[in-house]
């Protein structure tokens, strides 16, 4: 019986083309509609370019192989199963005019949405190396970090200057580096505080001396400390250093001073007994001269292995460029100084300090106590209220109690006073093996003279020779300072 329909064609795999065609048809809606959302929203949403412009083209692309796959499995179905019957073939006669009106239609299509899917993830490409994105898009996480560096000296400085390679090889590094990130922040999976590990870090002459000519001499350099004390009536207690910072090229200055150790002239290498790099116990001077010198702190007695060795460079000195966390007592003097906080309100230095470190659990719950405790300590005073204002602004730039990220958690090696800092390997300590030779600098006016401390009248004291350092009453052994000193209040 000829007109009995034979056996259902391969409806089964018509399933693949069918499946493609709806995956095609939905994606190039997806990516009209994507479309038209990123060209009238204002601010691009760091997901939504990438969404548009690589994730919906990439599922159109699987719909047209699905499809392709579809038809040609069927076709081999059909002609095992019908051998010799008649297919129905694509053909392609451009002598009709239909068929070149559907063709050149076909083939401006594809090119438009070629042309405008490459420019779309070439956007998307400077968009993953926006600010915005880095600091925004994964905002739970990275929050800390795009808060200090938006009140820091780079705040101009894109992420990726100092965080990504230039070049393709480093952009897919990142990405994949990227991916990995994300799928650790959708799983709630990172540390807290999260750390960048040294190791992976790109280097400073890859970062930092893009920008800044290692080779310039600085010279000396004034710096105004003004602090106030824990007391009654926050006195105020300035310093005024003369700071050698000198520079390491001879070509362009005596070398000498800080920048000393630019590496020019010298070579300094280290070993750290921690991965924050808080402990130098082992270092390694090589001289113009090509001498070496060797200097260990007491207590060390191992060898130092080339494997664990580090060549000093800026971030071993300036590692907290883009993302200060101040110490409470540091950004409590700057408000004080700068009027943002009453000096003349009794103990408040000692007070915000004091609300600021309590252990909180979240931001919020910090911000109403911190109302609570300070209301409580000036009932019925007319400034209260600036008071609690001020002190939640400092919590908000500086305290991150969801990444466990405040001070604490991030020492800065600029200086000696709440971190060892320099004194990690200037602390008079640090000798050759036979005990002859201490390393240099490790007197207090080898990097800094004071050019006059107190207050008032005394401030304008200047002398060129350097005053001896005035230090309260309380006593200090000369390289102690962090002992006591911890950014909250000495201990
Ligand atoms: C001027 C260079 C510079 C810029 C610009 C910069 N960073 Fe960093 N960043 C650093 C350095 C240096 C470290 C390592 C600090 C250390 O080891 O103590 C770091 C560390 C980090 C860390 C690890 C946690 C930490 O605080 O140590 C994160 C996360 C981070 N940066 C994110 C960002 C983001 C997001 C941006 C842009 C909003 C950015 N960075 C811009 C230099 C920079
Ligand atoms: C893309 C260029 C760029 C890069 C990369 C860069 N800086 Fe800077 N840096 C600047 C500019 C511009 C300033 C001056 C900012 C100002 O004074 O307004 C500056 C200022 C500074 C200062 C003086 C201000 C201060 O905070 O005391 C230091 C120190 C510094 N940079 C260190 C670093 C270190 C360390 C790195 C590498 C981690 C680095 N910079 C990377 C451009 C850069
Ligand atoms: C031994 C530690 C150390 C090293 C290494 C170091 N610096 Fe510094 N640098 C300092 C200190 C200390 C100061 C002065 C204090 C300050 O600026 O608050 C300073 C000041 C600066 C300043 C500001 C100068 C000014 O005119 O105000 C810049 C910019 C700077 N350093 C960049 C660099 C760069 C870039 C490198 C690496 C090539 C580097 N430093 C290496 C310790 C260091
Ligand atoms: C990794 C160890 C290390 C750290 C950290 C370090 N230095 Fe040095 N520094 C050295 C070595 C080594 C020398 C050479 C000492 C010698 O020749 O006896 C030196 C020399 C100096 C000199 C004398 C340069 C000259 O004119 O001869 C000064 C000043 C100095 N450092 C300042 C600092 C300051 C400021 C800091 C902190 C911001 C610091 N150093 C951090 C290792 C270090
Ligand atoms: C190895 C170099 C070095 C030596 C030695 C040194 N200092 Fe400093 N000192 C620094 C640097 C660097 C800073 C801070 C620079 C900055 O914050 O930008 C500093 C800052 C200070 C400050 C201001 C601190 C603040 O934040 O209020 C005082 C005070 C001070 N030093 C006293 C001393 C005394 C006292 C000695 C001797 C026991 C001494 N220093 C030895 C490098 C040194
Ligand atoms: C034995 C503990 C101890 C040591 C060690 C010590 N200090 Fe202090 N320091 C104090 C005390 C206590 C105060 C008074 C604090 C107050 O009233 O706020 C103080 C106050 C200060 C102040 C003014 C207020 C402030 O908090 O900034 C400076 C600056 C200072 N010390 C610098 C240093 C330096 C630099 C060193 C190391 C050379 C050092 N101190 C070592 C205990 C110490």
């Amino acid at each position: 019986m000829s007109d009995q329909p034979g056996p259902r064609p391969g409806m089964h795999r018509n399933w693949l083309s069918l499946a493609g065609m709806v995956l095609a048809g939905s994606s190039f809606f997806a990516f009209l509609l994507l479309m038209a959302f990123d060209l009238f929203s204002k601010r691009g949403h760091p997901y939504l370019g990438l969404l548009t412009y690589v994730v919906s083209p990439a599922f159109l692309l699987l719909g047209v192989v699905l499809i392709a796959l579809g038809q040609w499995l069927q076709r081999r179905h059909e002609r095992h199963t019908h051998p010799g019957a008649a297919h129905m073939v694509l053909t392609i006669d451009l002598a009709r005019p239909r068929d070149r009106k559907l063709l050149a239609g076909f083939v401006a299509c594809t090119v438009a949405f070629l042309f405008v899917t490459a420019l779309g993830s070439y956007e998307t490409y400077h968009h993953t190396e926006s600010v915005q994105f880095c600091g925004q898009a994964c905002h739970v996480p990275m929050e800390p970090q795009f808060v200090t560096y938006q009140h820091s000296s780079h705040a101009r400085v894109a992420c990726v200057e100092c965080h990504v390679g230039s070049g393709a090889g480093a952009y897919v590094k990142t990405k994949i580096n990227g991916v990995r990130q994300l799928a650790c922040m959708v799983l709630g999976n990172f540390d807290r505080p999260i750390h960048a590990p040294h190791n992976r870090m790109r280097t400073a002459q890859e970062t930092c001396e893009q920008c800044h000519w290692p080779q310039k001499f600085t010279g000396n350099v004034e710096r105004t400390y003004q602090r106030f004390l824990a007391d009654e009536t926050n006195t105020a207690y300035t310093v005024r250093l003369l700071l050698n910072v000198g520079g390491g090229d001879p070509a362009h200055g005596p070398v000498g001073g800080i920048h000393w150790h630019m590496n020019l002239a010298n070579k300094v290498e280290f070993v750290t007994a921690d991965e924050r790099g808080t402990t130098i116990p082992w270092v390694r001077l090589t001289s113009a001269n090509g001498e070496i010198t060797e200097f260990r702190s007491p207590d060390f007695k191992g060898a130092a292995t080339n494997a664990s060795l580090r060549t000093m460079s800026c971030l071993d000195c300036h590692n907290r460029p883009a993302h200060r966390f101040r110490s409470p007592n540091d950004a409590v003097d700057l408000a004080l100084a700068t009027g943002r906080l009453d000096a003349s309100m009794n103990w408040a230095k000692s007070n915000v300090v004091a609300a600021l470190i309590q252990p909180y659990q979240t931001e919020g719950e910090a911000v109403q106590k911190i109302a609570a405790t300070l209301r409580g300590a000036y009932p019925n005073h007319p400034k209260a209220d600036a008071l609690v204002a001020e002190a939640q602004n400092i919590y908000r730039a500086n305290f991150f109690p969801g990444m466990k990220a405040d001070w604490r958690a991030y020492p800065e090696h600029l200086s000696h006073k709440d971190w060892a800092g320099c004194f990690r390997c200037h602390d008079g300590q640090h000798k050759t093996a036979d005990g002859k030779r201490t390393l240099k600098a490790s007197d207090c006016n080898s990097c800094h003279v004071i050019l006059a401390q107190g207050s008032g009248a005394d401030l304008q004291k200047l002398n060129a020779k350097g005053h001896d350092f005035f230090h309260v009453d309380a006593p200090y052994s000369d390289f102690d300072c962090h002992k006591c000193h911890t950014g909250a209040f000495p201990k």
